[in-house]
């Protein structure tokens, strides 16, 4: 083997960190999912002042045996941003844990939890698929999702109320932010406007901050029948289950939210992408 100068040693340490950060990335979500899992942005909020670990401790489910350990996965966690650590001065100083701003968005009753969101992205079901990337790439299934579970997203959704049901509350907790600037910053786009679909609106989190806001707007969310079949709708909202791919109930202003990132509008013959920040209307 060829002797290594230093500069090149350092090169290959760095390169070798590298591929270490890569191999062990996965613990930075599955440690904060293991947090949410066990409440502990909830935990630490409830007491309302910076938690020892002591405390933290006897308030978390913890089996005996694993208590050493949860100091451990604060480490990581305070590493990662999702808590700050504080001295407390007293006969003993003790580390306390406190949340950060990111971690206030993990709440269970922040109204723009992202929790839902988490737990949907972060469950087997939905990591399994991204085990199958490389099988994808060499067959001919359109989705890596339908290689590793043999259907469809939509079908396992419909066949599986858990997945289903996390699926809907996360794609609800993910429209209420983007409901509130759409309403805010958007007003002028529904002027003219008497009738809106949202088509794929599913539990209809962001048709029904349009309806409130624009109560002179009749609102549908036009959704699979499964999804919207059970919901009620209020004075200027309803419900429609449907193919989108068969059709959707005719109206003024056509919503398609893609994720909180963006979503395209159709206004009667125009069309206007909105991509969250920045507006370009076509
Ligand atoms: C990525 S989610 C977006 C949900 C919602 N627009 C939002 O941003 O929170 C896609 C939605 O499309 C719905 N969907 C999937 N296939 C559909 C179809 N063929 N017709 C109508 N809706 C469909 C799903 O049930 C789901 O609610």
């Amino acid at each position: 083997m060829e002797l290594i100068n230093e500069e090149s040693a350092s090169e290959l340490l760095q390169a070798q960190t590298h591929v270490w950060n890569h191999i062990f990335n996965f613990i930075n979500s599955m440690t904060l999912k293991c947090a949410v899992q066990l409440g502990i942005p909830d935990v630490i909020h409830k007491h309302g002042k910076p938690m020892t670990l002591s405390e933290l401790v006897s308030a978390l489910p913890i089996h005996p045996s694993k208590t050493q350990y949860v100091h451990r996965l604060m480490r990581v966690l305070v590493h990662s941003g999702f808590f700050s650590q504080q001295n407390l001065n007293g006969v003993h100083s003790q580390e306390a844990y406190f949340l950060t701003s990111s971690t206030q968005l993990l709440l269970k009753d922040n109204p723009l939890s992202m929790r839902p969101l988490l737990l949907l992205l972060l469950d087997p079901v939905l990591t399994e698929p991204h085990d199958c990337l490389s099988t994808w790439l060499q067959n001919d299934e359109v989705t890596a999702f339908s290689v590793a579970h043999g259907r469809t997203m939509w079908e396992y959704a419909s066949q599986d109320p858990r997945l289903g049901n996390l699926f809907n509350e996360a794609m609800a907790s993910d429209s209420i932010l983007v409901s509130k600037l759409v309403v805010s910053r958007c007003k002028g786009m529904f002027e003219g406007v008497n009738s809106l679909v949202d088509v794929g609106g599913g539990s209809g989190a962001m048709a029904k901050g349009i309806a409130e806001a624009f109560p002179h707007v009749d609102c549908t969310v036009f959704d699979l029948p499964r999804v919207v079949s059970d919901l009620q709708g209020s004075k200027n909202l309803k419900y429609v289950g449907g193919d989108m791919f068969e059709g959707v109930p005719p109206a003024d202003m056509i919503l398609l939210k893609v994720n909180s990132c963006c979503f395209y509008v159709l206004i009667s013959s125009s069309y206007a992408y909105i991509p969250f920040i920045d507006k370009k209307t076509n």
